[in-house]
């Protein structure tokens, strides 16, 4: 079965080919980073203007690569939510206009779900069930997965994602967008410690996470300075450290509480090599062993998509087929079944 996704919900346009008998046959990324950089964030409209302009060549180029032809397609997964509704219906109404097209099934997928699974698309997998640590740019959530729709959350952020954090330091400490990787960057030629950051409600004894406060406390480190390069150096590997700190100490938490010995990274932030070094130690130390997805999977792409659709399918999801659709700009995951 060969099942094109598409992903489109926020600032990467994702296209892929992911065939149940093969694998992934092709997968082709194109990040707006330079279009939204000089406004320092994702400007929405800026984001569905470009999915339009890119989406079909990228799908032309997926098909080509994989040498397949549309007629080949046996369904078209896309991104359906979260994420910014006008770049959602970019991808949604070119792939349900394809599928219609076509006489195949259209399948409108959960983003985080695709990060989930996306773990699965590598040469070692996971096998159901385990924990799922989800640290991206919008999310950041401990999930219990015990199969293809089947996802119990178990702790999230009250406030900020930890990607959210990572890229509102970097904009405190004068770094571009998007901040996360140039922050953990920087944070490679400083030493933690000196500033003495908090570790937020790591000792709440549940599984919540908060950032937001750990951002002002960088902003109280940087306002009214003259931070040297050392300086910023030093605060960048501090922050670092006190995120991975937190959500270390959380998975294993996680870990214990479910009693299983597999957990999935998902997620931009999970491509941090502080973070994964951590959690390798700690599974090490605590006999749970850490999958992540490949590092190109990491964020967002389209590979994610169409795997979650192929799963869905041979699961036995059940298909409209009318050709009517909606995008979930808001979309808790586990309310998905
Ligand atoms: O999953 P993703 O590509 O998009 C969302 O669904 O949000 O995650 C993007 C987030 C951004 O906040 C970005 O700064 C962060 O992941 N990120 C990182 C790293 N690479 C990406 N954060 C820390 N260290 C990194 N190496
Ligand atoms: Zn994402």
């Amino acid at each position: 079965m060969r099942v094109l996704g598409i992903e489109s919900s926020c600032d990467e346009t994702g296209v892929a080919l992911y065939d149940t008998a093969a694998g992934l046959r092709a997968n082709a990324v194109h990040t707006q980073v330079d279009l939204h950089a000089e406004y320092g964030g994702v400007v929405p409209e800026l984001a569905s203007r470009d999915h339009i302009r890119r989406l079909v060549p990228l799908i032309r180029k997926v098909l080509r690569d994989a040498g397949c032809g549309l007629a080949d397609l046996d369904a078209v997964a896309y991104t359906a939510g979260p994420g910014l509704a006008g770049a959602l219906l970019v991808g949604a109404s070119v792939a349900e206009a394809l599928a219609l097209a076509r006489g195949v099934p259209a399948l409108p997928i959960h983003h985080l779900e695709g990060h989930l699974l996306s773990p699965m698309l590598s040469a070692d997998p996971p096998r159901f069930p385990f924990v799922a640590l989800l640290v991206s740019g919008g999310h950041t959530q401990l999930m219990r997965v015990g199969g293809v729709g089947d996802y119990a959350l178990l702790g999230e952020s009250l406030d900020d994602a930890a990607g959210e954090a990572f890229d509102k330091t970097a904009k405190l400490l004068g770094l571009g967008y998007p901040g996360g990787p140039q922050l953990a960057r920087l944070a490679e030629s400083g030493a933690p410690g000196r500033f003495k950051l908090p570790r937020p409600m790591l000792n709440s004894g549940d599984l919540s996470f908060s950032f937001s406060g750990l951002k002002t406390a960088v902003l109280l480190q940087a306002t009214d300075k003259a931070l040297s390069k050392t300086d910023r150096c030093d605060l960048a590997a501090d922050f670092q450290a006190a995120v991975v700190d937190v959500l270390v100490a959380k998975a294993t938490a996680a870990m214990t509480a479910c009693q299983l010995d597999q957990l999935v990274v998902a997620g931009g932030v999970g491509a941090n090599r502080h973070l994964r070094a951590r959690l390798d130690a700690a599974g090490g130390l605590r006999g749970f062993r850490v999958f992540y997805p490949e590092l190109e999977l990491c964020t967002d792409n389209g590979a994610m998509i169409a795997l979650a659709g192929a799963l869905r399918l041979q699961a036995g999801e059940q298909v409209r087929g009318d050709g009517a659709f909606a995008v979930k700009p808001r979309w808790p995951l586990s309310s998905l079944s």
